[in-house]
Parts: structure tokens; C-alpha cells; sequence
């Protein structure tokens, strides 16, 4: 019999275009994990609501942009499974369960979400749902019972909160011990396994400005869908500080960074860094042209892919269709599974998703 490949779930919330900050940060690792992993990759469109309520139609066209950008960077629909929160309902459903089995000051106290409350603002103002979408978060991932998640590190302390409520679930209503070790759950009768964050190796990219981590908010992104002569234009911003070519130079600025990370040929890399740092009159300008011309190799493709899209609507909708009921078949499973465990389990759902 072959052996099941393990399973990986990890997504995104639609904020709009996706740049190199997310291929180094995530997305290169996911479609590495294609062939060995049952991937599922969630477009976290209610939790986009949380905080853009009053903008579906920008939701939407991201939601569909991200597929693209996907698609664009090499996640394969005929290997991964790439879907939509909203429609895969036993993700609200189970979210409700769950929201049960966490004290409401634990959900608060999460480093993420107050993070984000202070980054956008929010204040006083913000949403009944919206620390929901913590919870919401540990029904995306364990509706889908995953081994792995894939994320990068601001994402953690979500990870922390989803290995609580699986355990919690597991000794509440499975009868787990709670002396039990993680790896055990699922050998001793648990509903869920534990799952585990799997930080990748270059969790963060800077931007172009030099300090800040790469974010479309601010504006120092380079966008997967970005031209050669953007790239060119953004590549030559980098700010490093250098006066001039025979200056002894830095060679853990963020244009080295990008050096090390987007130039493939590692004895070429060397040799930058040697000639940088004694300053053997090599100019920040003809850095980045290499670094510009790393980049847009490696966007070339992508840039084919994700044209093969333009104004292709349907195309993008009949991937998540498919997509979802791929993503329905698993987590009604995994509903029914728990329903059971909480003695919610009357009478077989007569409801059909995914047909
Ligand atoms: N909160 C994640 C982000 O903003 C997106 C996300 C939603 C996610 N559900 C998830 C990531 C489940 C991993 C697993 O990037």
C-alpha cells in the first residue's frame, strides 16, 4: 500500500498583489513541498473581513489575485489543493466548537493580534470578529488535521494558539490524558494531531528601503507582477549608505541580502563579497545591476504563467471551484470527526458541499 504523504496547510489573507517578500518568505518552500506533500493552501478571504468589512469588491479582486500570483510562482492545481475560507463551511463551524475551548483573555493576549491592532490603528474601534479571526485560524488549519504549517515566524504565536485548542479538543472530548505527549494524540484516540509551525530559513526580506521588512503597505515591495524595468528601477533604490566604489564596504546591507538570496551562482556571490568589502573599486550601481537582472531571470517565468491569466476570470474561478470541493471532502471529514467527539453527531449531515 503507498504510504500517505504527510499533510501541510498553511494560506494567506487577501491584501492584494503578492511580491518577492512572500516567494522567499513562503511560497518557494510551498512548491518545493508539491511532490512529497498533500498541500492545501487557504485564501483567507473572511478574515480579510475583519478588517475591510466595508470593501468586498477589493476582497474579492485580491482573493482572485492571489490565485494568480500563485499560479504565477509555480503552486500547481493539479498537485496542491488552492481554495477559499468561505466556501468551506465546516471552518465556521468548527471555529464556533473552538471558540469554546480558549479563555477569552488568551485569545487577547496573542502577540500577533495586538501587533496588528497597534500597526493598523485599530484602537478602540475594531470588530467583534475581528480577534475572532484567531480563532478562526486554528478552524483553518485543523479542519484539514495537518502534520506541518508552513509560515513565517509572525505567525507562531497563531501556530501556539492551534496546538492548544487541538489538544484542549482532544482531552475534552476524546478522553486524551493530559499528560499525554503531542505526538501521541492521534495513536490515543484524539480527533486532531498536534501540528507543527515549520519556520522557513529566510523568514524575512527587507524592502528596498533598506530597514523594513518587504510589505506592500509600505511601499517598499517588488511585486511578482512588477516589469523588468520596475525591477531595474526598485533594484537601484536599495539603500546602503556606501560613498564610493573603493570604500571597504558593507556586506550584510540589504543590498547584499538581495545578493545572497536572488544570485544563484554562490562563487560569483563570493566573489562580490570579497571585491565589497575591500572596496576593490566595485560601485553599489553595478551590484544591483546583477541584482537586477537575479531577480528578473527568476521572475521571467512567473511573469509568463501569470500572463497565461490576464483577463482570464473563469479560469481562476474554475481552479477554486475545484479546488474547494477538494478542500469540502477533507473538512466535512474532519467536522463529522468532531461533531462525533462532542456528541453533535444526531444524524449524518444531509447537506452536500462540493457537488
Ligand atoms: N493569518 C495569515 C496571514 O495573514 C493567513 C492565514 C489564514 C493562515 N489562515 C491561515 C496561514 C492558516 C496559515 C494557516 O498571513
Amino acid at each position: 500500500m503507498a504510504v500517505a504523504k504527510p499533510r501541510i496547510l498553511t494560506g494567506d489573507t487577501p491584501t492584494g498583489s503578492l511580491h518577492l517578500g512572500h516567494w522567499v518568505g513562503s511560497v518557494r518552500r510551498r512548491v518545493e513541498l508539491q511532490d512529497s506533500h498533500d498541500c492545501y493552501f487557504i485564501i483567507a478571504n473572511m478574515h480579510a473581513f475583519t478588517t475591510r468589512a466595508d470593501k468586498p469588491a477589493e476582497i474579492r479582486r485580491d482573493s482572485l489575485e492571489i490565485v494568480r500570483d500563485y499560479l504565477a510562482m509555480g503552486i500547481d492545481p493539479a498537485k496542491s489543493v488552492i481554495f477559499l475560507q468561505s466556501e468551506v463551511p465546516a471552518i465556521a463551524e468548527l471555529c464556533f466548537l473552538f471558540a469554546m475551548l480558549l479563555p477569552f483573555n488568551r485569545v487577547m493576549r496573542n502577540p500577533t493580534l495586538k501587533t496588528e491592532l497597534e500597526l493598523k490603528g485599530l484602537g478602540e474601534t475594531y470588530s467583534f470578529g475581528f480577534p475572532l479571526y484567531a480563532v478562526g485560524q486554528t478552524a483553518d488549519i485543523l479542519a484539514f488535521r495537518p502534520q506541518g504549517v508552513p509560515v513565517g515566524e509572525d505567525q507562531v504565536p497563531h501556530l501556539e494558539l492551534t496546538r492548544e485548542v487541538a489538544r484542549r479538543f482532544n482531552q475534552m472530548y476524546c478522553s486524551v490524558s493530559d499528560q499525554a505527549e503531542d505526538d501521541d494524540h492521534v495513536k490515543l484516540g484524539g480527533v486532531f494531531p498536534i501540528p507543527r509551525a515549520d519556520v522557513g530559513a529566510v523568514g524575512r526580506l527587507v524592502g528596498i528601503d533598506g530597514t523594513n521588512k518587504m510589505s506592500k503597505s509600505l511601499g517598499n515591495a517588488i511585486f511578482i507582477s512588477d516589469s523588468p524595468k520596475d525591477v531595474q528601477r526598485k533594484v537601484a533604490k536599495i539603500f546602503t549608505g556606501r560613498q564610493s566604489p573603493t570604500a571597504p564596504g558593507d556586506v550584510t546591507n540589504a543590498l547584499f541580502q538581495y545578493v545572497d538570496i536572488f544570485i544563484p551562482d554562490r562563487a560569483r556571490v563570493a566573489e562580490l563579497k570579497d571585491r565589497y568589502a575591500r572596496g576593490d573599486n566595485i560601485g553599489d550601481g553595478h551590484v544591483k545591476q546583477e541584482v537586477a537582472e537575479a531577480i528578473n531571470a527568476l521572475l521571467a517565468p512567473m511573469r509568463e504563467r501569470r500572463a497565461a491569466y490576464e483577463g482570464r476570470e473563469d479560469l481562476l474561478v474554475d481552479i477554486l471551484r475545484d479546488g474547494c470541493a477538494r478542500a469540502n471532502r477533507l473538512a466535512e471529514e474532519t467536522l463529522a470527526l468532531a461533531k462525533s467527539a462532542a456528541k453533535l453527531d444526531f444524524f449524518p449531515r444531509a447537506l452536500a458541499v462540493g457537488r
